[in-house]
């Protein structure tokens, strides 16, 4: 059986395109045969190409909920509020100041700075691919965008400006009377009103196609060889992709992956559930590379620290530590094909317009 596939499969190999190449390799890899020995490919890329590549292939819709349908309008105001400063108590914050599309809709720091220059507990993450994320922050204590929106602007090491007082101010400024008639016509403007527009901004914030995805859509020279053997080592010994799964490189649950500090994370929302405890979102790893210093307190300055951390099997070994974080005995140049791997996620997207904001 396995013979009759192969020679099917060398002699369909000069007919077909790349694409559909690569879709019979995926195919076939699940059964175990070598596809090396293949003359129209540079053989690395057969080689490593792992059975579960087609899980990686990007989702194209955005996932946009049935009671806040996207409108130009609604995207436009939702821009708006989120470049505005004047969403803050000091009118000198906004939720960009934080979640800078310049730092992949981060801010580059280990921990965030609010209001009256406060550093937060944890590393801002980013807003990219949310729109497919159903639990937000590192700890999930939220589940909608729409629900999250309202939080950064009241919270007075944040934004620090109370829904009173927000409505008051966007009500004041004819600009925003204009920008909210067309969004939402017919209504009042109020703080609901504001979070379903920053959601509806917000799940426009998307990664675009990586020269990872042109590879596993048949490009076998898009990514380097060093960089498609960190591929099989992710699928493989590394076993990365336990949790980091799918196009968005997350599965969307919490872990202890070892990260030394005593913030409970997941335990704050469930503080009887051990396996909570100092469990943290898997982040998504799109882009990762333009976004350090990693991890939710920004304890590890580059990717490598983190492939470290995950080499030794974590650096704290708590009881609640995840059962599939082991000592991985990595050699460096294993680790350096790792790295080089995350780095072909990294998208090139197109410039972030920023909205004149409204008088
Ligand atoms: C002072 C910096 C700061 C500002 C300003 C800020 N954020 Fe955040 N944001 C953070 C930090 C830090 C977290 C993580 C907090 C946590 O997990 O406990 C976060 C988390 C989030 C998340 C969850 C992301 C995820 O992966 O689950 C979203 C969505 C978000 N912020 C949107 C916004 C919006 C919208 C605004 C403006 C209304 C805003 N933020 C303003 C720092 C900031
Ligand atoms: C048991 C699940 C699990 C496994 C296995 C795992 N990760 Fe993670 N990964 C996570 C979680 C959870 C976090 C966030 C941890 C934190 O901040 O405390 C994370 C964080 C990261 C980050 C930091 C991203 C950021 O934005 O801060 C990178 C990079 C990363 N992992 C890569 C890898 C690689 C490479 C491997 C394989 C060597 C791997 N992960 C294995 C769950 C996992």
């Amino acid at each position: 059986m396995r013979n009759s596939q192969s020679s099917e499969f060398n002699r369909t190999l000069g007919v077909l395109s790349p694409a559909a190449v690569l879709l019979t390799v995926v195919g076939l890899a699940g059964v175990g045969v070598s596809v090396a020995s293949s003359g129209a490919f540079r053989s690395e890329a057969a080689a490593v190409l792992p059975p579960n590549a087609a899980e990686y292939a990007r989702t194209a819709e955005v996932a946009y909920p049935e009671d806040n349908r996207p409108t130009a309008a609604r995207e436009l105001l939702g821009r708006t509020l989120f470049f505005d400063p004047r969403l803050s108590g000091s009118n000198w914050i906004s939720c960009a100041s934080c979640h800078n599309p310049g730092f992949s809709w981060g801010d580059g720091l280990p921990k965030a700075i609010g209001h009256g220059m406060q550093q937060l507990g944890r590393r801002t993450p980013t807003l990219l691919n949310l729109a497919w994320s159903p639990a937000l922050f590192w700890d999930g204590r939220a589940e909608t965008l729409e629900e999250q929106a309202l939080g950064p602007i009241q919270a007075p090491g944040e934004m620090n400006l109370s829904l009173p007082q927000l409505e008051e101010r966007l009500r004041s400024i004819a600009g925003y009377r204009r920008l909210f008639e067309d969004a939402y016509p017919g209504e009042e403007i109020s703080a609901a009103r504001v979070a379903s527009a920053i959601a509806t901004f917000e799940r426009t914030i998307v990664s675009g196609e990586a020269p990872f995805d042109r590879w596993i859509a048949g490009d076998a020279q898009a990514i380097t060889a060093p960089a498609q053997r960190g591929f099989a080592l992710f699928n493989g010994k590394a076993r990365c992709n336990v949790c980091h799964t799918g196009w968005r490189l997350t599965d969307d649950s919490f872990h202890d992956v070892g990260v030394e500090g005593d913030d409970p994370g997941r335990g704050r929302v469930l503080p009887k559930l051990k396996v909570a405890q100092f469990a943290f979102k898997t982040p998504t790893l799109r882009n990762v590379a333009s976004r350090a210093p990693y991890l939710h307190n920004g304890s590890a300055a580059t990717l490598m620290a983190v492939i470290e951390l995950y080499d030794q099997g974590g650096l704290v070994r708590r009881p609640t530590l995840s059962p599939e974080i082991k000592p991985l005995g990595l050699s460096q140049s294993e680790k350096q094909e790792l790295v080089e791997f995350l780095q072909t996620l990294t998208s090139r997207d197109a410039a972030v317009s920023v909205p004149a904001l409204p008088h």
